[in-house]
């Protein structure tokens, strides 16, 4: 490949999405599959293999269950279907929280087993000494603040964080934490606008809001939700398209046809050869 096609072909990196601070707000999308991220790198400035896969394609009840494997295999998928948006995969429950070098062991395998340019950690008390161990040794790593779907059995449900003082201080601390640790942006998800927008204010690097308002500097959804494929999304989605609904429009249609015998039509066999 000539270096002039590799120059077309260069992937956003962390310091472009550093840069991006302040500025033109940054396009993120969820994406699990390499036909899907194939439609939706021309779009965005940043592909996140989000764990959430493990409720959007696996169907599990929340993200403890998925594997570092998991992962690995979606992470290669959209890296196979993308050429131009940052990739940055989740490393799942469990995979880093333990110690700094367990999270370089995990981290260091995602990214040399896919290709991937940076991994998300949620970002508890106990998980800013490991984001710095990760960037001291050549990982770049986006925190997450705020809801952390990680912590689901300690807060014993999906909840809006921050309406509190004391949590709102908290959660400060830990996304200036984050980024003194050295992380390249953060997510901050489920929290009210005005905590969106003194997080934003605290820190030096960009923020990419999911339920977080427009005080961030960028959005993030899960694709499939804001596709409109499940009969429920939270409140803060947008649905861009009724996709369930084309779906089972189309299904139906298939099944009517199979059943009265008009799928498959004369366009749609093979004929033996005349001869
Ligand atoms: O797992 C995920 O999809 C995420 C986004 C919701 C930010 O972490």
């Amino acid at each position: 490949m000539s270096s002039h096609r590799q120059d077309a072909l260069r992937r956003v990196t962390a310091p472009d999405i550093a840069a991006r601070k302040g500025g033109v707000p940054l396009v993120c999308l969820t994406a699990y599959t390499a036909p899907m991220a194939e439609l939706l790198d021309a779009h965005c400035d940043l592909l996140l293999v989000g764990d959430s896969v493990g409720m959007v394609v696996h169907g599990l009840p929340n993200t403890l269950g998925v594997t570092l494997e998991m992962m690995i295999l979606h992470g290669q998928a959209v890296m196979r279907g993308s050429r131009r948006a940052m990739v940055v995969i989740d490393l799942p429950f469990g995979s880093y929280e333990g110690s700094p070098e367990i999270a370089y062991a995990n981290a260091a395998r995602v990214m040399k087993e896919t290709g991937c340019s940076a991994v998300k950690v949620e970002t508890g008390p106990a998980v800013a000494q490991n984001i710095d161990y990760l960037v001291k040794r050549g990982i770049p790593v986006v925190g997450h603040v705020g809801l952390r779907p990680q912590a689901v059995m300690v807060d014993g449900a999906f909840k809006a964080k921050g309406r509190g003082e004391d949590e709102r201080r908290r959660i400060v601390e830990e996304a200036r934490a984050t980024a003194d640790a050295g992380a390249f942006a953060i997510v901050v998800e489920g929290v009210a606008e005005g905590l969106a927008r003194e997080i934003t204010l605290a820190v030096q690097v960009p923020t990419i809001g999911i339920g977080a308002s427009v005080g961030c500097d960028g959005q993030i959804l899960v694709t499939d939700d804001m596709l409109g494929l499940f009969d429920w999304t939270p409140k803060f989605v947008r649905r861009y398209a009724d996709l369930r609904g084309e779906i089972g429009r189309a299904v139906a249609a298939y099944a009517d046809d199979v059943r009265a015998r008009r799928f498959p039509g004369p366009a749609e066999i093979y004929f033996a050869k005349a001869g």
